[in-house]
């Protein structure tokens, strides 16, 4: 664990939003051109529930999960993650995967395991994360806020795209109703809901190409900074 008071001279970026908007991408970007370090905290919630369904553990067990949490042993390279010296691979990619991540991601005491191994990553020379309370709880004082987000039908196209270049089967009509029921629980939840903070930047990708959103948001680092 670092030192808190050290940690806040390191700067962050928050880019968070709903499912399939792009901000994995742009962050991911955002953090090559910076030097920043980039934490998917996304793959957090899918790796542990994936850790769960491997254990036996069922979705709704509170105390079960938020044990597992806290002792998993967790490793990021690049966008791979690995988990107990094992690369997760897509397994942790799919919409099962996303669903069952939005369901333990609901649990108190879950978001509160995961919350220590999240700051961990913040390192110099900087960060840049994603995820859905990276700017209203993990990072308060993050430097620069964003919520990033595009119509549901977009990002269902995006998903869709993504899906099948990935060698999996998909179906655009299930992927719009899947990611209109993970936005609503994950907006309707009590703790750290999807919500965009009055302090952060609303930036829609709709219409944005990945570039354009990337420059947008690395102009407004540079301003903040
Ligand atoms: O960003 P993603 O689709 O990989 O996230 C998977 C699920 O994890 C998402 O439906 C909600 C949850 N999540 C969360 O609750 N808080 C975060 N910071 C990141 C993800």
């Amino acid at each position: 664990m670092s030192d808190r008071l050290t940690d806040l001279a390191i700067p962050v970026i928050a880019i968070d939003g709903p499912s399939a908007s792009g901000k994995g991408t742009v962050a991911a970007l955002v953090a090559r051109e910076l030097g920043f370090h980039y934490l998917d905290s996304g793959a957090i919630y899918r790796v542990t529930a994936h850790a769960a369904q491997r254990a036996g553990i069922a979705l709704d067990d509170e105390d079960a999960l938020a044990r597992l949490a806290r002792g998993l042993d967790l490793r990021f390279d690049g966008t791979e993650v690995w988990l107990a010296g094992e690369p997760a691979g897509d397994a942790i990619r799919t919409e099962q995967a996303g669903r069952a991540a939005s369901r333990i991601a609901a649990l108190p005491a879950v978001r509160a395991a995961l919350l220590q191994l999240q700051r961990d990553f913040r390192r110099p020379p900087g960060l840049v994360t994603d995820g859905r309370d990276m700017g209203s709880v993990v990072f308060p004082d993050a430097r620069l806020k964003v919520f990033l987000t595009a119509s549901a039908e977009e990002r269902a196209n995006r998903r869709y795209k993504q899906l099948i270049e990935k060698g999996f089967d998909a179906n655009l009509a299930a992927l719009l109703q899947d990611l209109r029921e993970r936005d609503a629980r994950d907006a309707a939840r009590a703790l750290a809901p999807l919500r965009q903070a009055a302090d952060a930047m609303l930036l829609d990708t709709t219409d944005l190409a990945i570039d354009e959103a990337v420059q947008r948001v690395v102009a407004a680092y540079r301003k903040a900074a």
